[in-house]
């Protein structure tokens, strides 16, 4: 099966009851056994749910992975992968990761005695610096957020499987989703999303997954998710399953829109710059063009009056809602100042890159002429 066919068909058909075409949602804690030794599959949700299992077998596939865990958000995604370390364990991540998921690893995993590295990933020699005998894991993010520097996946493979001891390498694929890009494919061990973002697509759920490419590392993320009690609900699991049958239609919006309205930024007399992927004067876009299928909905750019020219930008759209988050139907507006990336410290957000002139844009599948439209009036107003 191709992408697309496996988005509406994998792991859906599970209702040999009354056959029907979509999963049943289980919405029930416990299963009875047939007798003190077997049970149909399933005994208790927290360890696993046939909704849930369906969604999961579904992202597996996508991600051409062994296997899934559907978690209750993307961040006790992140939670549980973390959980495959121990203290003094020493992990390698950009400096312009997700905002949360830089304060998770620099506050709240530090205190547990992982140590982190965070560098400049789009040049490979800073990973190879940051190593150390304690190194366990690269994490990769890319396209990064906001401003889309990508990470080359194949040469931070090679830079793990290099090294003279055992690291694994983890990918935060939410910024592309399967449809454009599978670390499983360039040899990553492990994928986790924000299913809140693309997967999902219609702003109405939270919810996460880490895919595993080989039984080992799958088995030891099931027994973690199970202790951990991490998974999501089996509601939540079949509106994450729903929204996946129409991944492909909707990235391939998603990017249209995102490409029109970069070109028309790049020109526009008030940006100071676009950081676009698919944009020729892109730093990143012949390595975009080789490893992802796609550019992405996914935009920033930089105002160049600064705080108060950009908040009026932000203010005067009227099909962009000013809100965080990202990969929905509808086009979002908003400030990683002050908004996503809040809860890095402003020393590290300069670091990143981030500041006061940076706006996020989530392009959604709207008319792309009706956005670049409305975002040019919210320029010129
Ligand atoms: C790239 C990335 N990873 C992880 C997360 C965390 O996901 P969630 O908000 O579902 O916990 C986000 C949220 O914005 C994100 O953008």
């Amino acid at each position: 099966m191709r992408f697309e066919t496996k988005c509406v068909h994998t792991g859906v058909d599970k209702d040999g009851t009354f056959n029907s075409c979509t999963t049943p949602i289980y919405t029930t804690s416990t299963f009875y056994w047939d007798s003190l030794e077997n049970h149909k599959g399933f005994d208790y949700t927290r360890s696993g749910n046939p909704t849930r299992s369906a969604m999961e077998e579904n992202i597996a596939a996508l991600e051409c992975g062994v296997s899934c865990r559907a978690t209750s958000t993307g961040m006790s995604a992140i939670t549980l992968v973390m959980h495959l370390f121990k203290p003094g364990d020493h992990i390698i991540a950009g400096d312009d990761i997700y905002g949360g998921t830089y304060r998770l690893f620099a506050d709240v995993f530090t205190k547990w005695g992982i140590k982190f590295s965070f560098v400049k990933m789009g040049d490979i020699e800073n990973v190879k610096s940051a190593l150390t005998p304690e190194t366990k894991a690269i994490w990769i993010e890319t396209p990064s957020n906001p401003l889309m520097n990508l990470v080359d996946i194949q040469a931070v493979v090679k830079v793990a499987s290099d090294a003279d001891t055992d690291i694994i390498t983890i990918a935060d694929n939410t910024f592309c989703s399967p449809y454009l890009q599978r670390p499983i494919e360039y040899g990553v061990d492990i994928v986790i999303h924000s299913t809140t973002k693309y997967l999902n697509g219609h702003s109405d759920v939270v919810g996460g997954c880490v895919i595993s490419r080989t039984e080992e590392l799958a088995e030891r993320v099931a027994y973690h998710s199970n202790s951990l009690g991490l998974g999501c609900s089996p509601f939540d699991a079949w509106l994450v399953l729903r929204g996946i049958k129409t991944l492909g239609p909707r990235m391939e919006a998603h990017q249209h829109g995102a490409m029109a309205l970069a070109r028309m930024l790049e020109t526009h007399p008030k940006v100071e710059h676009v950081y676009y992927p698919g944009l020729e004067s892109h730093r990143d876009h012949e390595l975009a063009k080789t490893q992802q299928d796609g550019f992405g909905g996914m935009l920033s750019f930089d105002v160049k009056e600064g705080r108060s020219a950009a908040e009026k930008v932000m203010l005067n759209t009227k099909l962009f809602l000013l809100a965080e988050s990202l990969g929905g139907v509808e086009s979002l507006i908003e400030y990683p100042e002050s908004m996503s990336h809040a809860s890095m410290t402003l020393e590290a957000r300069r670091a990143a890159g981030i500041t006061e002139k940076t706006v996020r844009v989530s392009v959604g599948i709207e008319n792309s002429e009706d956005l670049v439209a409305d975002m040019k009036q919210a320029l010129d107003s």
